[in-house]
């Protein structure tokens, strides 16, 4: 079977890019900014991406390229003989359990759009905001139907295939983002009272920080350049041997970023200049800012552009969660793609149905006393991802070997990779053991590990 390729280096990009930026940076970044003190966790954020988060990517783009395999076929085409492609099978499974909740945060989205545009949203009462969207997300009928609209999207690119579906909508989706982005970001900064807003984003206040935090970090660098995944990887597979995986990892790297804290400019300011606080969490888009934009001239306006760019994020991210298990069904199991991607969004459809009532009549219901959304966003966001994450790192540092991976990523020398010991030292090691502590800390297993040391004076004695 032919395989499909990014035909232009800027849809490759715009792919890319649009994968990796997503609700993590418009919804979550901001949010666990606000949490965790602002600038201080925004500069930790930043060694993180630069230290673990580039190197990661650089692995996955050189497996996939090499390879020219989906996540399985990769480890199976390396390592046929072994169990690597178990590792596959893992990115896999989240990637497919990711989309299935992450599809319905993206339908609150679409729903809040319809809401905006009529006006119905910026006609709430600022303090009935909460009420409200409790109100839509406990139903059963109406987010069930964003879903539905959100996979069909999603399933409709990427049925049109690599190049004339996710390629295509991607770089035309990316600029207008973009744009979104600058406009809403002028209209914030520009408030009475913006200033405040700023300096929350990039007055560092070190205080606020705390080994969890700098783990939150970690953990969230790997999400928001959706790495361990196999989506860079299944992405990768698709790029032609003359790309500079470099340069093209910088560049996501660097779009990633800056999109993240382009969203932090249009919230942050706005909500200061109103008076509101900047850590409400989750509900910062859906409850915090609706009532910014209540608040401003031309409200229903701005409201429908800000939810229209949240829109364009989260449809290219889950083009690219659903483009690994198509690719992984297509070509292990040689499924046509038309077929495979309807059965696949039919099952997530179905998979999601409990993660979307345990907003509303399935809420009493508790796995390990979490909702069952919670459940599927823990055990895939901490559980799955970093043991993902550091498999990748091992296979590449270790059993490719980092010279292997460093020869592609140089495209066997046409372009110089002058920092490959740095690189190798951090693929082999580095990587392993940070992404090893997020492991442990987000499972509660270093808790646990504490109390044994902090008991184990007393036994001694
Ligand atoms: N990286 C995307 C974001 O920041 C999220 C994502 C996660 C995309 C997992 C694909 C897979 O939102």
């Amino acid at each position: 079977m032919k395989r499909d390729n990014f035909a232009t280096r800027l849809g490759l990009l715009a792919a890319a890019a649009g994968s990796a930026v997503g609700l993590g940076n418009i919804w979550k970044f901001p949010y666990i900014t606000g949490k965790n003190g602002g600038a201080a966790f925004i500069l930790v954020y930043l060694v993180c991406i630069v230290l673990i988060g580039v190197p990661v990517m650089l692995s996955e783009f050189a497996l996939g390229r090499k390879t020219q395999a989906n996540a399985v076929g990769a480890y199976k085409k390396l390592e046929p003989k072994k169990s690597w492609y178990l590792t596959g099978i893992l990115s896999v499974l989240t990637a497919f359990i990711i989309l299935s909740y992450y599809a319905i945060i993206a339908g609150w989205v679409f729903s809040y759009i319809s809401k905006a545009i009529t006006g119905k949203l910026t006609s709430v009462a600022p303090s009935a905001l909460g009420d409200y969207f409790n109100g839509i997300i406990s139903q059963t009928a109406q987010p069930l139907f964003w879903n539905f609209v959100v996979l069909a999207i999603t399933a409709f690119v990427v049925i049109a295939g690599v190049k004339d579906g996710v390629e295509k909508y991607s770089k035309m989706l990316m600029p207008i983002l973009f744009v979104l982005l600058i406009i809403l970001m002028v209209r914030s900064v520009t408030l009475h009272g913006a200033s405040k807003g700023l300096e929350f984003l990039f007055k560092p206040d070190f205080s606020q920080l705390t080994p969890a935090s700098i783990l939150e970090a970690v953990g969230h660098a790997f999400y928001s350049l959706s790495l361990g995944m196999g989506i860079i990887m299944t992405y990768g597979s698709y790029i032609k041997k003359e790309e500079n995986l470099v340069s093209l990892s910088l560049q996501v790297t660097v779009l990633d970023t800056l999109v993240a804290l382009m969203a932090g400019i249009v919230i942050f300011p706005a909500v200061f200049a109103y008076g509101l606080e900047p850590n409400s969490g989750p509900a910062l888009i859906f409850v915090t800012l609706p009532a910014v934009f209540k608040s401003m001239p031309f409200g229903s306006f701005f409201a429908t552009l800000f939810f229209a760019l949240i829109a364009i994020a989260a449809i290219t991210s889950t083009i690219s969660l659903l483009e690994v298990v198509v690719a992984c069904f297509t070509e292990q199991f040689s499924i046509e793609r038309k077929k495979a991607t309807i059965l696949i969004s039919i099952a997530l459809f179905i998979v999601g149905i409990p993660s979307t009532l345990s907003f509303g009549v399935w809420s009493d219901v508790s796995i390990f006393g979490k909702s069952i959304f919670d459940a599927f966003d823990f055990l895939t966001s901490n559980i799955f991802l970093p043991f993902a994450g550091i498999l990748v790192c091992i296979f590449v540092g270790w059993i490719w070997g980092s010279k292997n991976a460093a020869k592609e990523i140089s495209s066997y020398g046409a372009f110089s990779f002058k920092l490959e010991k740095v690189y190798s030292f951090v693929v082999k090691v580095l990587a392993p053991v940070v992404i090893g502590m997020i492991f442990l800390y987000f499972t509660g297993i270093m808790d646990k590990l504490k109390s044994v040391g902090t008991m184990l004076p007393n036994i001694v004695l």
